[in-house]
C-alpha cells in the first residue's frame, strides 16, 4: 500500500517543524505525565512553558492540558492517581476548591488557602502553592534578598495573599490597598493572625493615602488585573505617585510592559514583569516533580514565544 504524505507535512518535514515538535513524538510507553486543570486552560502556557523545559533537560516527562469543569473536579483529581500522573499544576478557578479532594497540603498552601501544584508520589497528593515563592524569587533575583524592604501591594485577593504572605515570611514590611477595603483588612488580619501583631497595615485606596504609604515604601506591586489585555490602557494607581526610588512590580504579563510598569520606567523606577514570576512558579513545580533543577531562563523565553502566538492569556498559568 502507498500512503501518501500530505504536502502540510512534507511542507513541516523540510521546514524543521518535525524536530521542533520531536519531543513530542518522542513520547513512550513508560514516559511520565505531567499536567494542568483549568477552565478554560486553552490560553495557559504551562505546557509551551513546561515541555521546552522538559526538552532542554532531557526528561522523560510530558505535559498537558487538561480541561475540567468545576463540577467535575473531583473526578479528575481520583483520576490522577488511577492514571498516575506525576503531577499537575492547578489553575484558575480550582486553586481553592481543589484542597479538599488532596490528601494533603503543605503549611503554606494551607496558610494561603491555594494549590497550585499537586505531586502524586505512589497515589498520595500533596498540594502546595509556588505562586508566593515564584514571586519572592524573581524578585530576589532582579534585585537581592528583601529583608526590611517595606511592601505595598494593591489588591486583596488570592495573588496578593500568595503573594503578601511570602514577603512578610521573607522579612518585608507589608501594606495592602485594595478597591474593596474589607478584603484588605480580612488578608492583614489574616496575616497578623499568622506572623504576629503589626505584619501588615491596610492603606486607604485613595490618592492621598497611597501618596504617604509610597513615600516610606521601596516596593509597588500590583496583584489585581488592571492594565491587562483587553484593557491596557487601565493602570491600577495614580501615576503620579510613582517615585524614581521605588521597585515597581506587576503581576500582569499580558501586555508584558503594563501602562503601570511603562510609567514607572518613565519616571526612573526600576520595574519587573510579571513573566517573571510565571516562569519562576512553573521552574518551582517541575523542581518538585522531577527533582531537577530547572532551567528559568528557558521557561521565561517559551512562556514569551508562547504569549506571542496566543494573544489572549487568563489566569497565572
Ligand atoms: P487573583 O486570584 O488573580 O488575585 P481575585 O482573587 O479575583 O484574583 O482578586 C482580584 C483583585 O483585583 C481584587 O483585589 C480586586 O479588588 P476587589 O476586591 O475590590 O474586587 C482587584 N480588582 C479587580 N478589578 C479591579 C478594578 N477594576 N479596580 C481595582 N481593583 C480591581
Amino acid at each position: 500500500m502507498v500512503v501518501k504524505v500530505p504536502d502540510e507535512v512534507r511542507n513541516n518535514i523540510e521546514s524543521g517543524e518535525v524536530k521542533r515538535q520531536a519531543h513530542i513524538l518522542s513520547v513512550r510507553g513508560d514516559t511520565r505525565v505531567l499536567g494542568v486543570l483549568g477552565c478554560p486552560v486553552e490560553h495557559s502556557v504551562s505546557p509551551a512553558m513546561q515541555n521546552t523545559a522538559i526538552q532542554a533537560l532531557g526528561l522523560n516527562y510530558v505535559y498537558v492540558p487538561f480541561h475540567v469543569l468545576p463540577e467535575k473536579l473531583g473526578g479528575a483529581v481520583q483520576g490522577l492517581c488511577a492514571l498516575e500522573v506525576a503531577g499537575v499544576n492547578i489553575t484558575i478557578p480550582h486553586k481553592r476548591a481543589v484542597i479538599p479532594f488532596l490528601d494533603s497540603v503543605s503549611e503554606r498552601a494551607r496558610l494561603v488557602g491555594s494549590v497550585n501544584t499537586v505531586t502524586n508520589v505512589d497515589g498520595v497528593l500533596t498540594g502546595d502553592t509556588t505562586d508566593g515563592p515564584g514571586f519572592l524569587q524573581s524578585v530576589e533575583a532582579e534585585w537581592g534578598a528583601v529583608d526590611g524592604t517595606r511592601a505595598l501591594i494593591l489588591g486583596a485577593g488570592g495573588s496578593a495573599k500568595a503573594i503578601a504572605f511570602a514577603l512578610v515570611e521573607a522579612g518585608c514590611l507589608v501594606s495592602l490597598s485594595n478597591r474593596t477595603r474589607s478584603k484588605a483588612d480580612e488578608l492583614a488580619e489574616a496575616i497578623c493572625r499568622a506572623f504576629g501583631e503589626g505584619s501588615a497595615a491596610v492603606v486607604e485606596n485613595v490618592d492621598g493615602a497611597l501618596r504617604e504609604a509610597l513615600s516610606g515604601c521601596d516596593m509597588l506591586i500590583n496583584t489585581t488585573s488592571v492594565g491587562m489585555h483587553p484593557k491596557p490602557d487601565e493602570i491600577p494607581v495614580n501615576p503620579e505617585l510613582l517615585r524614581s526610588s521605588l521597585m515597581v512590580c506587576d503581576i500582569v504579563y499580558n501586555p508584558l510592559k503594563t501602562r503601570l510598569l511603562a510609567e514607572a520606567e518613565r519616571c526612573g523606577a526600576r520595574t519587573l514583569s510579571g513573566i517573571k514570576m510565571l516562569a519562576r512558579q512553573g521552574a518551582i513545580s517541575l523542581e518538585k516533580w522531577t527533582g531537577c533543577k530547572a532551567p528559568v531562563d528557558i521557561m521565561e523565553r517559551a512562556a514569551l514565544a508562547a504569549l506571542g502566538s496566543s494573544g489572549e492569556v487568563h489566569g497565572n498559568s
